[in-house]
């Protein structure tokens, strides 16, 4: 992909007044959620200089992209396996509380992400790919599954991200129209917690643990391995005071995922 058509990608509506975006979610981002938009468009700047002087146009070589390192680290991605797909998802994790109990936690019950195309970005600048949850979270979807944005970029829905069953996290990157990457339903393998300068949700909420997750039976396209990781928000609050049977939680992630 040459550099301009992927700058372009990120910069989104700010330089190209195309699709409609969604507004800056200014009065749920927390206080500095207006200064990440803004470091993440100065490091775009930067960006566009760098590659106004680099003699040929980044390419996306997948090879080049390497999976961030958690403080304590993930197990590695199985031996023979490549990186197929690095997107990054926003959407919400779900939770239930039991009402019935006056000292009752939240109960985790699955997640639904939009999926975006971010191989180019993770294998040419890493550094924007992991701001981009954290930019993406200060933006809500649109409501129109068709005309889906992650603001402030313009990347491609690459897939959807939702759970068969409460501990099935499935991935379909057949969804779209020009990039069938196969559909793997998982398991989780291993969790650890995310960095403790993670990005914070739009209300302030932790965000959920980095995770390796291997498929299950039925997954296409050879996909093997997926890790969640650079995950902006999504943790439910301690208690479930104050809060309702089911609830949702804002959230976005990097999902890179491999295959043999
Ligand atoms: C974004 O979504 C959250 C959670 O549903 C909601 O509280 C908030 O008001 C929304 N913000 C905007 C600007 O739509
Ligand atoms: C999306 O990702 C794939 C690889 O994961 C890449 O080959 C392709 O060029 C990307 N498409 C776009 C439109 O960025
Ligand atoms: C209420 O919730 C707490 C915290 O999850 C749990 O330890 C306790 O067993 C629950 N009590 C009942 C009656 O379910
Ligand atoms: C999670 O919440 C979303 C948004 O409210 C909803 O569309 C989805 O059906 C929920 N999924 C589960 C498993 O509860
Ligand atoms: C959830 O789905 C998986 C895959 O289909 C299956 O192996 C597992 O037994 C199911 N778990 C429950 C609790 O139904």
């Amino acid at each position: 992909m040459r550099a301009s058509i992927l700058l372009a990608s990120v910069f989104g509506a700010a330089v190209f007044a195309a699709p409609a975006y969604p507004d800056l979610n200014e009065a749920a981002a927390l206080p500095g959620g207006l200064d990440t938009v803004s470091e993440y468009f100065n490091m775009l700047a930067t960006k566009v200089q760098q590659t106004r002087s680099m003699a040929v146009a980044p390419v996306c070589d997948l090879s080049k992209a390497s999976l961030p390192v958690a403080p304590s680290p993930l197990p590695a991605p199985g031996a023979g396996l490549t990186l197929k797909h690095v997107a990054i998802g926003r959407g919400t994790q779900n939770y239930t509380c039991d009402l019935s109990n006056a000292t009752a936690i939240p109960v985790a019950n699955g997640a639904v992400a939009t999926l975006f195309n971010a191989s180019c970005i993770a294998s040419t600048y890493p550094d924007l790919a992991n701001a981009l949850p954290k930019v993406a979270l200060q933006f809500n979807l649109t409501a129109s599954e068709s005309s889906q944005k992650l603001a402030p970029s313009d990347l491609a829905i690459s897939g959807k991200h939702f759970f068969t069953n409460l501990t099935t996290p499935f991935f379909n990157l057949d969804s779209s129209r020009s990039l069938k990457l196969g559909e793997v339903p998982c398991a989780k393998l291993a969790a650890t917690p995310a960095p403790a300068d993670a990005a914070k949700g739009q209300q302030g909420e932790a965000a959920v643990a980095w995770l390796k997750l291997v498929a299950r039976e039925g997954a296409t396209g050879g996909l093997q391995e997926v890790y969640r990781v650079e995950t902006a928000g999504g943790s439910p609050p301690a208690t479930c005071k104050g809060l309702q049977a089911s609830f949702t939680v804002q959230y976005a992630a990097q999902y890179w995922f491999y295959a043999k």
